[in-house]
């Protein structure tokens, strides 16, 4: 398939590390030299479902595409207000879609996920024009509280069309489940029957081992994936890796050799958006003009799983 269309939206909440020193224990020293964020986007009087209806509608503009023209639409997500019906119905009603659609939750990697299946559908011959939106509320999974998981994370959501070409190279999926690195669980609904405990659990993290996992799984999907369609990273233009930690994004440049150039971020002031990370990153570089045709652009992103996607698009 080919990109034919970006579009993202951010919540207008600013939430500087200043402003979380006021009530936790932390400071924006350490904040920004453990992570490299400054401030963060996050939901206050917004629904994540009106954001991704209006990231959508954007990518859509860009496109050309009408809401008629879609065989399909994937919406990555691991949490919003609705449990049912999927994210993908409550966005299409919004913006007048009426193909199939369904929400994946891959966490980080969602795009990278989300980016395969569509290249597989339209590798299959059943669906020429696909949407995908990435959005994600991570700020409402976290303990404000705890100072070593609600610092990270911002909110946002994205979208990319995709129409015919032979852009996307390669996709590359990866597992490694470990459930106690990265995890939530809530209540659900109780019924007479119900006999057990459960309990709300807000995110939990082992920040070091996810620290360990994403180097190590993004630098070795990333070459997998370059040697899987014949290309060297002297052939890649840019990366586009999930903007989780600025300490992760240099490790995998030092691993991989690479120069600070080829390496585009806004984490900074985005903090982590989870799956809408690379998406809002990728929909701002192509409308500030980033990428020249021919560009091989490589995606990486890791989280919660633990899984790992990688993708390789020429431009
Ligand atoms: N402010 C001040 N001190 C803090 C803070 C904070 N915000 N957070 C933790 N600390 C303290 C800890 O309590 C600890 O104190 P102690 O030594 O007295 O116990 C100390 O700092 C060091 O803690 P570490 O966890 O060892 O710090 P580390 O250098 O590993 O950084 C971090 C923590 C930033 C979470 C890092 O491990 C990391 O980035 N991990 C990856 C996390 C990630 O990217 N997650 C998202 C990916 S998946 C997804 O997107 C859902």
């Amino acid at each position: 398939m080919k990109i034919l269309g970006t579009g993202s939206v951010v919540p207008k909440k600013l939430v500087t590390n200043d402003m979380l020193s006021e009530f936790l224990d932390t400071s924006d020293e350490w904040i920004t030299t453990r992570t490299g964020i400054g401030t963060r986007h996050v939901i206050s009087d917004e629904h994540l479902e009106d954001m991704a209806a209006e990231a959508a509608l954007k990518a859509i503009e860009m496109s050309g595409k009408k809401p008629g023209d879609f065989d399909l639409f994937i919406c990555s997500n691991v949490v919003n207000e609705y449990v049912t019906p999927s994210l993908a119905c409550v966005i299409s009603e919004k913006i007048g879609l009426s193909c199939p659609c369904f929400d994946v939750n891959a966490a980080c990697p969602g795009f990278m996920f989300t980016l395969d299946i569509a290249e597989s559908y339209y590798k299959a011959g059943r669906v020429k024009t696909v949407l995908i939106v990435c959005a994600d509320e991570p700020t409402r999974m976290c303990d404000w509280a705890d100072r070593s998981t609600c610092v990270l994370f911002g909110d946002g959501a994205a979208a990319v069309v995709l129409g015919e070409g032979d852009n996307i190279l390669a996709t590359r999926l990866h597992s490694q489940p470990s459930v106690d690195k990265l995890w939530e669980r809530r209540v659900l609904e109780p019924t007479p029957y119900i006999t057990k405990t459960e309990v709300n659990t807000p995110l939990q993290m082992k920040g070091r081992d996810v620290f360990k996992f994403a180097v190590t799984a993004s630098t070795t999907e990333v070459e997998a994936l370059l040697e899987s369609i014949g290309k060297t990273k002297d052939d890649v233009s840019y990366y586009i890796v999930h903007q989780a930690n600025m300490r992760i994004i240099d490790a995998i440049k030092n691993y991989l050799g690479e120069p600070e150039s080829k390496f585009p971020t806004n984490i900074a002031d985005h903090g982590n958006s989870s799956s809408a990370s690379c998406t809002i990153l990728l929909d701002s570089c192509v409308r500030n003009g980033l990428f020249k045709e021919g560009d091989l652009i490589v995606f990486s992103a890791f989280g919660a799983g633990l899984l790992s996607g990688a993708a390789a698009i020429v431009w």
